[in-house]
């Protein structure tokens, strides 16, 4: 996508041959900043501090610096130490598990001295699959807008409600939930995006509405708790969302949040779909709400917000009595009934393990 007119993704290699470029996304939507990532521990700083964050772009960036850690060493004890490394970054998303096994599997039968230019190159292949990904999440989900627009008033637009960031920022390029509107806007059916401001971190407010605000594409920005009035008064025609990790039998586990527009969107008939690349589909749990690791962050990205001062400059203030103790649930499961359908690389699905299987069978482990 482009930032100021010039096309970016969100993680590319440097003109120096090695070195890994990533958007700088704490410091978005204030400034636009790229940063130079030159060895596993920043590549781990980077997906722990949220520099780069969304389950495909984590991916994509673990195996980035993996590639980083075997230009130090490229033994095989070297690399299992890295993967651990990587791993324990954050808990949720399954595409950091499915990238370093990826690589792993690949690189085992390499000896050392070659690894560092396989890997280098496989690191290409993951992100421009997650691109090709993308892309085609995209046109499965344009043909559900197109349905919805052909059943409105000419000229009404397309009113979607979307939470957290699942835009390109989120992946390598396109997003997930995103996607089909980026696609939907530039066929020129006319779409609104309402966008959660997504707290604690705000990915919404910071993320979503700059990336949709870089393409054009109209939007209004609301606190998260506006949903279930819009969808009452029939402001949401669809509510599209992405998601973390996604059980076998179409859990979804997505930012905080996401089950109560679910539970919203069910109550109100408003339809409910989640934008998944196969990556994000955990084969081995089939109960969400059991079985998915909930990340818990520190306390004080909850009593605290940080903004920009009107002369410039960020600012971080406390908006709790200084004694408050926060709990910061990063994530919430959304079970498969109250989802309407599946949107994926290879097609639309409803929420359920046949379906799944069947579109994913001798693949991602099935
Ligand atoms: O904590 P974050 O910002 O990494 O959470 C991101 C989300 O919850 C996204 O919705 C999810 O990763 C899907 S990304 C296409």
């Amino acid at each position: 996508m482009k930032v100021d007119g010039i096309p970016y993704r969100t993680i590319w290699l440097d003109a120096d041959g090695w070195s890994v470029n990533v958007i700088d996304q704490m410091r978005l939507p204030h400034a636009f900043a790229v940063a130079n990532l030159r060895s596993l521990a920043e590549a781990c700083e980077a997906i722990r501090t949220m520099v780069v964050r969304g389950a495909p772009l984590i991916g994509a960036t673990s195996a980035y610096g993996l590639y980083l850690a075997l230009r130090e060493d490229a033994s095989d004890d070297a690399m299992t130490s890295a993967c651990s490394a990587l791993l324990a970054t954050r808990p949720t998303a399954v595409n950091l598990r499915w990238a370093l096994e990826r690589m792993r599997e690949a690189l085992l039968p390499v000896p050392p001295a070659g690894r560092v230019d396989r890997a280098r190159s496989l690191c290409g292949e993951i992100a421009d699959e997650d691109v090709r990904t993308c892309e085609s999440i995209g046109r499965h989900g344009l043909g559900i807008i197109r349905e919805v627009h052909a059943a409105k008033d000419p000229g009404e637009p397309v009113n979607i409600l979307t939470h957290c960031n699942a835009g390109w920022l989120a992946t390598v390029d396109w997003g997930t939930a995103t996607a089909p509107v980026y696609m939907a806007h530039d066929a020129g059916i006319p779409v609104h995006v309402w966008v959660d401001e997504t707290r604690p971190r705000n990915q919404g407010a910071g993320l979503t509405a700059w990336e949709l605000g870089m393409h054009g594409v109209p939007h209004t920005l609301v606190v998260d708790n506006a949903g279930g009035h819009l969808m009452q008064h029939g402001m949401v025609d669809l509510c599209l969302v992405g998601t973390d990790r996604t059980t076998r039998t179409g859990d979804v586990c997505n930012k905080v949040g996401t089950y109560l527009k679910a539970l919203a969107a069910r109550d109100n008939g408003v339809p409910f779909h989640v934008c998944l690349p196969g990556t994000t589909i955990d084969w081995s749990v089939s109960d969400g709400v059991g079985g998915i690791p909930i990340e818990q962050r520190d306390g004080n990205e909850v009593t605290r917000v940080s903004g920009t001062l009107p002369g410039g400059g960020v600012a971080t203030v406390r908006i709790a009595p200084d004694d408050t103790r926060a709990a910061n649930y990063a994530f919430d499961v959304t079970p498969a009934r109250l989802i309407d359908s599946l949107i994926t690389e290879r097609g639309v699905v409803p929420p359920d393990e046949t379906a799944l299987a069947g579109l994913f069978r001798g693949h991602h482990g099935e």
